[in-house]
């Protein structure tokens, strides 16, 4: 296994792995352990059933499906199905899955710790996806910036928005079940990776993140901080975008990552499916 690093702080091209054929104890572990150390891991050329990609996908953690149900793929559950293309008059997936900043299941009590993306089709020019490593925006600040966010706890809802009338907020595009399932949850606002010890913000400004203030800070206080972290934590110097050719795997960890599509402006006549995988990590603290 060959590991070339990308990105200055994160991000990494693996070659010389077939993840069809899967792995041997040893070769899982240098595997996992790149995984860690890069936080995204990019296979080109990979020919996976869906089955095979599920597999994968159980050695992360527990496979856990989308929050909504309808672009599950029919076999396999917990495998999402991303694309913009329609079949017989319906989407045959998820057209646009996140084209703000968003740290997967960041909404949830449990977030998730893998995702991983494996590409079906893919346009000849568009649909990129960008990745921003919040450690690495974390360690930017002053030391007495940091001693500021010690402490603090976000407050967010899935897709809660400020704006009622956003197509994408909780009011208009959950049934109510799915409502139920997603109460409002508390986060703290620096996040300790469970396995590498990196410390990260953890907050991002995508509808679906529907972050609605900073516990005990006034409200003018609150939305400015989060305002300024939004700003801070949206800065080229932290980001990798990757360019998808068809037979590419993505797998990346959300624990100190952040990431957004492009595919919001996407033409239409551009085709791009994907399948979507994403693993129960545990607690944040
Ligand atoms: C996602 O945010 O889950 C999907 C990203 C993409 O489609 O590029």
């Amino acid at each position: 296994m060959e590991v070339r690093r990308i990105g200055e702080t994160f991000f990494a091209e693996v070659d010389d792995v077939d993840v069809s054929k899967g792995f041997d104890a040893a070769e899982w572990q240098a595997f996992y352990d790149a995984y860690l150390e890069h936080q995204v891991l990019v296979l080109h050329g990979q020919t996976l059933s869906a089955a095979r990609f599920h597999a994968l996908g159980e050695r992360f953690g527990p496979v856990e499906p989308h929050t909504v149900s309808m672009y599950h793929h029919d076999e396999f559950k917990g495998i999402t199905v991303l694309s913009n293309r329609t079949e017989m008059g319906r989407p045959k997936g998820i057209r646009d899955a996140g084209s703000s900043w968003h740290s997967d299941y960041s909404y949830k009590p449990v977030p998730a710790n893998a995702t991983m993306l494996y590409a079906l089709e893919i346009p000849d020019a568009g649909g990129d996806t960008i990745f921003a490593d919040l450690a690495a925006a974390y360690s930017a600040l002053s030391d007495e910036k940091k001693a500021s966010l010690e402490g603090l706890r976000v407050r967010q809802q899935y897709r809660w928005s400020r704006d009622k009338t956003h197509v994408e907020a909780r009011w208009n595009l959950l049934n109510e079940t799915e409502r139920e399932k997603t109460p409002e949850v508390v986060h703290p606002l620096v996040r300790t990776h469970p396995e590498t010890g990196r410390k990260g913000l953890f907050i991002s400004n995508a509808v679906s993140t529907g972050i609605k203030d900073i516990l005990d800070l006034a409200p003018d206080a609150s939305q400015s901080l989060i305002d300024e972290l939004f700003a801070h934590t949206d800065d080229p110097r932290f980001q990798v975008r990757h360019k998808w050719q068809v037979g590419d795997l993505v797998i990346w960890d959300n624990r100190t990552l952040m990431h957004k599509a492009t595919t919001d402006v996407l033409p239409p006549d551009k085709f791009r499916t994907l399948y979507r995988i994403n693993t129960t990590g545990t607690a944040p603290y």
